[in-house]
C-alpha cells in the first residue's frame, strides 16, 4: 500500500501505474530490433494471445464483511523458503539491450523489493556481477543447459553459481533452440550475435569455455570474438534436447532445489515428481518459442491435480497486473514468475523503473485481495473457491 499512499500524497510516478501501458511507452524508448525481440512472440503470436485471454476466463467473487486484522499476507513459503511475496522475476537475458546497467540494475531493484531474481544463462552480466549487484537478495540461476558432450562447461557454470550464493538451479526445457520468431527474421535481429557480445557474458567469463575454445580453435577468444560467440551460443542453444534421465547429471552437482522450467503437460510434471526434482514451472516461455500452444493459465489446474502436493508448481506466461497473480495462485501455483513488465520497468527507469513495476504489481495484488476479503495469498485463503469461470 506504500505505492498506493505515495499517489495520494500527490508523489508522481516514474511513470504510468498503468500496466497495459507499460509495453507501449517502452517500445517508444527502443530501437526496433530490441523491442522487436522483447515483445516477439513464435509463429502467428496464438500462444501469446491465449496466454493473456486466458486470465479474463476466470473471475475472482468478491466476498463481504470479511473482518481482518489488517492487509492481507502476501507471504508463501516456496522451494522451502518463506518469501515475503509470491513473485519473482523471470528469467531474462541481454538485458543490457533494454538499458546499459542491464542485470545490474534489475538484481537490485529485484534484492530493494523482497523478490528473488531469476539470473538468465544468457545474460548481458556475469554470475559474479549479478551476485554483487543482488547482494544480499534471493538470486536463483538459470541454466540453459549444454549437451552431455559438455558437461564440464555445465559443472563450471553451477559451481560459479553455487559459490555466487545462487541457491536455486531454474533449467529451462523449452528453449534448446530459439522458437520461430517472425519478428526477429523480419529485423534480421538476433540479440546473440550482436557485435557488443550482449549475451555471451557468462561464457566469456567462463575459465573451462575459455579453455575449450583455445583447444579448438588454437588462439585465445579476444583473438576472434566472432567465433566465440558463435561456439557460445551453439554451447547454449544446442539445437537438441536432454532427456528426463540426464537430470541426474544435474542433481548429483547441484545441492540445493532444482526447478524444471517450461512444463505443459500433466505427463511431464508426473515424471517431474518420479525423478524428484523440487518444483516446475508451468510456462510456455511467454509464447516466445512454440505456437498453436495452450495458454499457461489453462493448463495449470490440471497439473496441480496431477502433481500440486508432491513438488512446488510455479507459473509464468501472460501475468500483467495483481489480479492476475491473484488466479493464477487461486489455481494452485505457489508463486508467480514476471517476465516482460520488470522488462519494461528496466526500460522506463533502470532500477528505479523496475522497483517500480515489482512495487505496482505488488500493491495491486494487496488491494484485489484485501476487497476480495481475501486474507492472505496462501493456499487456505487463495484457492479455487473464490474464482468463477466465465463461461459456467
Ligand atoms: C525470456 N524468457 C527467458 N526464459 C529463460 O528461461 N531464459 C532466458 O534467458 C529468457 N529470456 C527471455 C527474454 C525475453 C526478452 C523474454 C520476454 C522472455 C522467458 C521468461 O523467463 C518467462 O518465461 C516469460 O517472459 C513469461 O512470460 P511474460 O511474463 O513475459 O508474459
Amino acid at each position: 500500500t506504500d505505492v498506493y499512499q505515495k499517489g495520494l500524497k500527490y508523489q508522481r510516478p516514474p511513470f504510468t501505474f498503468k500496466p497495459l501501458d507499460w509495453e507501449h511507452l517502452a517500445g517508444e524508448r527502443m530501437s526496433a530490433d530490441s523491442y522487436g525481440y522483447v515483445i516477439g512472440s513464435a509463429g502467428s503470436g496464438e500462444t501469446a494471445r491465449k496466454n493473456r485471454a486466458a486470465f479474463e476466463r476466470w473471475s475472482i467473487v468478491p466476498r463481504r464483511l470479511v473482518k481482518t486484522d489488517g492487509f492481507p499476507d502476501l507471504s508463501v513459503s516456496v522451494l522451502g523458503q518463506k518469501l515475503p511475496f509470491p513473485i519473482a522475476c523471470a528469467p531474462v537475458g541481454v538485458q543490457k539491450i533494454m538499458n546499459p546497467d542491464g542485470e545490474v540494475a534489475a538484481a537490485a531493484a529485484a534484492a530493494k523489493e523482497h523478490v528473488p531474481f531469476i539470473m538468465s544463462t544468457a545474460s548481458s552480466t556475469s554470475i559474479e556481477d549479478v551476485a554483487k549487484a543482488s547482494g544480499d537478495g534471493t538470486r536463483w540461476f538459470q541454466l540453459y543447459w549444454p549437451l552431455n558432450e559438455h558437461n564440464d562447461i555445465t559443472i563450471s557454470m553451477l559451481d560459479r553459481a553455487k559459490k555466487a550464493g545462487f541457491t536455486a538451479l531454474f533449467v529451462t526445457l523449452d528453449t534448446y533452440i530459439l522458437g520461430w520468431r517472425p519478428s526477429d527474421m523480419d529485423n534480421g535481429y538476433n540479440p546473440f550475435l550482436r557485435s557488443d557480445q550482449v549475451g555471451v557474458a557468462i561464457g566469456l567469463t567462463d575459465p573451462v569455455f575459455r579453455s575449450h575454445f583455445k583447444q579448438k580453435h588454437g588462439k585465445e577468444i579476444e583473438e576472434d570474438m566472432n567465433a566465440a560467440v558463435a561456439e557460445w551460443t551453439r554451447t547454449v542453444f544446442p539445437g537438441r534436447s536432454h532427456s528426463f534421465e540426464d537430470v541426474k547429471f544435474l542433481q548429483e552437482h547441484w545441492k540445493g532445489p532444482i526447478v524444471l522450467k517450461g512444463i505443459q503437460s500433466v505427463e511431464d510434471a508426473k515424471t517431474c515428481v518420479e525423478i524428484g526434482v523440487q518444483g516446475i514451472v508451468v510456462s510456455n516461455h511467454g509464447g516466445r518459442q512454440s505456437d498453436g500452444g495452450n495458454s499457461s493459465l489453462g493448463v495449470l489446474p490440471r497439473i496441480v491435480d496431477a502433481v500440486g502436493d508432491k513438488l512446488d508448481v510455479l507459473f509464468d506466461s501472460g501475468i500483467r497486473c495483481g489480479a492476475d497473480i491473484a488466479k493464477a495462485l487461486a489455481l494452485g501455483a505457489k508463486m508467480c514468475l514476471v517476465g516482460r513488465p520488470y522488462i519494461y520497468g528496466l526500460v522506463l527507469g533502470g532500477e528505479g523503473g523496475v522497483s517500480h513495476v515489482l512495487k505496482s504489481l505488488l500493491g495491486d495484488l494487496e488491494l484485489t485481495l484485501h476487497l476480495a476479503g481475501i486474507r492472505s495469498s496462501l493456499p487456505e485463503h487463495l484457492n479455487r473457491s473464490v474464482l468463477v469461470k466465465e463461461d459456467d
